[in-house]
């Protein structure tokens, strides 16, 4: 079985997704280890619960961006992980700590890359008037919200929509898309060609490339 670390920065709901799947039978990894940059991160409260490990780099007590990343990398390397996946984990990394992972660092975003990184993705599809939004789980590269896309999930923009309705109604979709993007790489369906992502192998029942919750 694979093994995975999980790095968040605050509510943790991506993380917990994983572990409900990995709970359902669905997702089949060792989760060694919960990492935050944020000692008040609620996520840590909900892993230790969990029972699973967890660490916190405060990233306020390192003197820089390079000697943070060292640190975290340090930590993470201790759980020999088979891949590390950010959820909501708010740091921009260095280029030598994504060239270190690289191909095993994945990311969930709240936009439909590439639209939109960065920060506020909900009230800047708003602003914009986009009739579409979603997110994206994309394997990491040193450029910020950037890297080959593995899975989107796609959900309609109302007229009548404010930001908190437009964040829960994306939330719910990347709760359903990190698990099997997850899935799909520890199952090895997912190899990069050309800097693009082909997923091998049968699409099963519940495989999804795009959810269809335009409703
Ligand atoms: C999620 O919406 C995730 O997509 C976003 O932070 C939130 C974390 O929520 N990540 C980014 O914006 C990364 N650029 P969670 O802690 O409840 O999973």
């Amino acid at each position: 079985m694979k093994t995975i670390v999980i790095l968040i920065s605050g509510r943790g709901s991506n993380m917990e997704a994983l572990i409900a799947a990995r709970d359902a039978g669905q997702l089949p990894v060792y989760i060694a280890a919960v990492i935050s940059n944020r000692p008040d991160a609620k996520g840590l409260v909900t892993a230790e619960k969990a029972g699973i490990a967890t660490r916190c780099l405060d990233h306020k007590a390192y003197a820089d961006r390079a000697a943070f990343d060292a640190a975290l990398a340090d930590c993470i390397d201790v759980f020999a992980p088979d891949l590390v996946v950010l959820a909501g984990f708010m740091r921009i990394l260095t280029p030598g700590f994504v060239r270190q992972y690289e191909g095993c660092l994945l990311n969930i975003h709240p936009s439909l890359l590439p639209a939109f990184p960065g920060l506020d993705t909900h009230q800047r599809a708003l602003a914009e008037g986009v009739r579409i939004h979603g997110c994206t789980v994309h394997f990491v590269t040193a450029e910020l919200d950037h890297g080959p896309v593995i899975i989107q999930a796609a959900v309609p923009v109302h007229a009548d929509d404010d930001e908190t309705r437009l964040a829960a109604r994306v939330l719910a979709q990347e709760h359903l898309i990190y698990p099997q993007a997850v899935r799909w790489f520890v199952e090895e369906r997912i190899c990069l060609e050309d800097g693009r992502v082909r997923l091998s192998g049968e699409l099963h029942g519940d495989d999804r490339l795009v959810a269809p919750a335009l409703h």
